[in-house]
């Protein structure tokens, strides 16, 4: 048994703003007690001291928040990351197709997993739902380098019987090769699965069936795909499937949409989708950078807040331009007011973390810095740059955070701990 502490400003937000005017929790002066990764107490430190006088104290100047949690991001395409010129469609079809092949090469999955997983550590990131390929082995890789990492991941093979030629499953072997990896890897360290078909127009309606019945039967794990994203994504949507009320209603056919279930960007929602999203309980990640990347538009922080819809934050990279969530919550902010809404720095770091957390149904684990949590922090440096040293002097909490969320990125992340460990990133 190992019981070490850590004493700084320590700041989370466990439950939204939006609804719970109690939701921050900050301790000006306080102090992490963590026993073998887990948190066991936390508070103000000349409360918290005098109870673990022999306990080793490491100061931790900055801000300790709750480490990161992305909410929806694509390891396979961090080397496609910044790729030029097109909208969604055309550029899965140039870019990010020819680079999810070349993951049939299980030494190059595990290449890129390792550089993938150190990258998010090094952003502050500590768990993630994260899209791998086809290739069932590609989800192996993942898992491998996360146990190496002891790190809270959430992935599953993509299901894509519609694919291009050399991306393309069938029904049957996503079934088998779901179900023998959810058989494999469930109970594993930290690890979850994720039944994830890519999106409507890559699964046929008995693929989409499959991933339906795959939820019927294995009851824990989590459904993740794309919705609503672009334009000419959702038109297409609507040509095909002329039964369905609205691209949600799409998914929602199949048994997709229920309490586990993450949808990344729901850009263009109807009220009647977001209405059903609500009742069944799944959430969206919004994912901004990527949104202004590819053009897709603005999610409408009003909209989803009108019917209270779950919310957690993703990177989405490689559409995304960023593995930063600080970044990432920045544009959240902006993209936030182009649709008139204005997102408070606590709800931001809300929804980078706890929001996430709930969304991927890890809340109990992780993103609040709350005992019996799981000790996954990160310290902020508020003085990075000059720029942030200056904005940041003798300013309150809330503008600290703010100055954080639109100035900062990886040079902000002073260190990044796992389960109570410094990671060597
Ligand atoms: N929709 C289907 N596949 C993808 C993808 O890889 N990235 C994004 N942003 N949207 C998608
Ligand atoms: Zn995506």
């Amino acid at each position: 048994m190992t019981v070490r502490a850590f004493r700084g400003e320590i700041v989370s937000v466990p439950h939204d703003p939006l609804t719970d005017p109690q939701a921050v929790r900050h301790d000006p002066d306080g102090m992490l007690v963590v026993e073998d990764g887990i948190i066991i107490d936390r508070g103000a430190y000349a409360a918290l001291a005098p109870r673990y006088g022999d306990v080793p104290v490491d100061m931790l100047p900055g801000l300790i928040v709750p480490g990161f949690i992305d909410a929806h991001i694509h390891y396979p395409q961090m080397d496609r990351i910044a790729s030029h010129g097109e909208q969604l469609l055309d550029w899965l079809d140039r870019h990010i197709f020819p680079a999810e092949k070349a993951f049939a090469d299980r030494a190059h999955a595990d290449h890129v997993a390792g550089l993938f997983l150190d990258e998010l550590l090094r952003n502050g990131t500590t768990s993630a739902l994260v899209f791998p390929t086809v290739h069932a082995h590609s989800v192996d890789a993942l898992f491998e380098a996360a146990l190496d990492r002891n790190m809270r991941i959430i992935s599953g093979k993509v299901l894509m019987d519609l694919g291009p030629d050399g991306l393309a499953d069938t029904v049957d072997s996503a079934r088998a090769q779901s179900d023998a990896l959810i058989r494999y890897w469930r109970g594993k360290a930290r690890l979850g699965y994720a039944v994830t078909p890519r999106f409507a127009l890559t699964s046929s309606e008995e693929q989409l069936q499959a991933a339906g019945q795959l939820l019927v039967d294995h009851p824990d794990v989590l459904m993740h795909t794309h919705l609503a994203e672009n334009e000419r994504e959702c038109a297409e949507v609507a040509a095909r499937f002329t039964q369905a009320a609205d691209y949600l209603d799409a998914y929602d056919r199949f048994g997709l949409v229920g309490d586990r279930s993450v949808f990344a960007h729901g850009i263009h929602l109807s009220d009647r989708a977001c209405a059903r999203m609500h009742e069944s309980g799944a959430g969206v990640a919004v994912c901004p950078t990527s949104n202004l990347f590819l053009g897709s538009g603005f999610f409408d922080f009003t909209q989803a807040a009108r019917h209270g819809l779950k919310l957690g934050l993703g990177t989405d990279v490689g559409a995304g331009t960023s593995f930063s969530m600080l970044h990432t919550a920045g544009v959240a902010y902006q993209a936030g007011l182009m649709r008139g809404h204005r997102l408070d720095p606590f709800r931001a770091l809300h929804l980078a973390t706890a929001g996430s957390a709930a969304l991927l149904h890890i809340a109990d684990k992780v993103g609040g810095l709350m005992p019996g949590q799981e000790a996954d922090f990160v310290v902020l440096n508020p003085a990075a740059t000059p720029l942030l040293a200056r904005r940041t002097a003798g300013a309150d909490l809330a503008e600290r955070l703010f100055a954080l969320q639109i100035l900062g990125d990886d040079r902000a992340i002073a260190s990044t701990y796992v389960m109570g460990e410094r990671a060597a990133c």
